[in-house]
């Protein structure tokens, strides 16, 4: 669990329903994917005339139940307080399965003995600490989302809540919970390669739908701790409530609100705010990143020019020889050498100063399909062990966590307008 003192500063937010919204959220029909991926594994959107963003987001909670109920029909059950403390024993630590920035999250379970016809299945119900308006954009946003896109590689929103001041998010249940824990929990078993490789092409390829939709849909905090994993360990995203409509054309978005967080965010968004499908190609390179060396994107556990992955991986990632020294001891040269090498240069250009020369998604997952199949693993190819120099040192992974997952916020008030690039 986050202690109290690592909650992420929030800023006053005078404006909350500036014009970003009324272009991200006032005509949400436009969310619409391709119509290849419609004849593939997409639900139809519904039609949104009813729902605007900024209209939610000042009214009362039973207004917004009304007009969710009515955009989303029995796709999105909107569920009682009741319901859902009755389902997790009262929020209670016995089921809860983790927490984050904005909450808790507990296992619970329904079936039709909560409501007829509901199928049986255990959920994630998350808890969301609001203070204020600023939380409870970030539920919308994620209700809004997650509620028209489906895709496999995107969690399941079943419902949410909103009664008075409470807003909850019902999704269904991840088994083996999330990246994050697999990689840095001391008491996991290491994630062998081949696993790592399905993760990221999981991800990838949930990225790829939201960046083909036909109006882009921008991601915004891709991090390890939202990728969650199903008991195949299929990969899917979660939380959108950072998530935003990209821009069109070469205008690119300027936002001044929430950004991300440490480590994963573009250098160029966190400069000056500039947003676009190439931030969340960032985040995804920091990722690979991880996924090869077994660290965290941000490590204040370590000295000074380790702690930020991606400035102490660089100069590793083009020699094969350097290489090696960087890969994640826990694979224990059960890696394949060129699959290494390969995800070493794809991450490379991923988090290339220069949003230009960052590849795009439907690329980065042709490489990675390339990676699947190879066989030839350090460990019998002689090329394992490596230097011990590269060992991870022995830090307790809740501190860790504690220390690295700062979210990333600006100072000022919203203030928001599109750009040329
Ligand atoms: N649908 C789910 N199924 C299973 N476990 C989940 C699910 N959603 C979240 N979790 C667990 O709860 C943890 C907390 O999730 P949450 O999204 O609230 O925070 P976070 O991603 O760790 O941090 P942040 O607030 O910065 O996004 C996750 O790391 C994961 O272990
Ligand atoms: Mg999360």
């Amino acid at each position: 669990m986050k202690d109290s003192n690592s909650k992420p500063w929030r800023p006053f937010t005078a404006n909350c329903c500036s014009v970003e919204d009324q272009a991200v959220f006032g005509n949400f029909s436009r969310c619409r994917p391709s119509r290849s991926d419609f004849s593939k594994n997409i639900a139809p959107l519904p039609s949104f005339r009813r729902l605007s963003f900024s209209s939610l987001s000042r009214s009362s909670s039973t207004r917004i139940n009304e007009d969710l109920a009515q955009s989303f029909g029995p796709d999105l059950l909107d569920f009682q307080l009741s319901e859902l403390r009755a389902i997790t024993q009262n929020f209670s630590s016995h089921f809860l399965l983790g927490e984050g920035g904005f909450g808790t999250v507990h296992k619970g379970y329904v079936d039709d003995n909560l409501r007829a016809g509901l199928k049986a299945q255990a959920v994630a119900v998350k808890l969301l600490d609001i203070e204020g308006l600023q939380g409870h954009r970030e539920w919308l946003a994620e209700v809004i989302f997650l509620g028209q896109l489906r895709h496999p590689n995107l969690v399941k929103l079943i419902g949410y809540c909103c009664e008075d001041e409470e807003r909850l998010l019902v999704y269904e249940f991840m088994p083996r919970g999330s990246l994050e824990n697999h990689l840095f929990k001391r008491l996991s078993v290491a994630l062998p390669w081949g696993t790592r490789l399905k993760i990221a092409m999981g991800a990838a390829k949930g990225l790829a739908f939201l960046h083909g939709a036909e109006k882009p849909v921008i991601y915004r905090d891709f991090k390890t701790s939202n990728v969650l994993l199903d008991s195949d360990f299929n990969a899917k995203l979660s939380d959108f409530g950072l998530a935003t409509m990209g821009p069109e054309g070469s205008n690119t978005h300027v936002t001044t609100r929430v950004m991300g967080t440490y480590g994963y965010a573009a250098p160029e968004y966190v400069s000056t705010g500039h947003l676009t499908t190439k931030s969340d190609i960032y985040s995804f390179g920091v990722v690979l990143l991880e996924l090869l060396t077994g660290r965290r994107a941000m490590d204040k556990t370590r000295p000074k020019t380790e702690q930020n992955l991606v400035d102490w991986a660089k100069p590793y990632l083009t020699s094969s020889r350097r290489l090696r020294c960087v890969i994640d001891p826990r694979l224990a040269g059960q890696y394949s050498v060129k699959g290494a090498k390969e995800i070493a240069l794809l991450a490379l250009q991923c988090v290339s100063l220069n949003p230009k020369d960052r590849p795009k998604m439907p690329a980065i997952i042709e490489t990675l399909e390339g990676l699947q199949h190879l066989r030839d693993m350090a460990v019998t190819s002689g090329q394992w062990p490596a230097s011990p120099k590269a060992s991870r040192s022995v830090v307790s992974a809740a501190k860790e966590k504690r220390e690295n997952g700062a979210k990333i916020y600006w100072k000022n008030s919203p203030v928001t307008h599109s750009a040329k690039s």
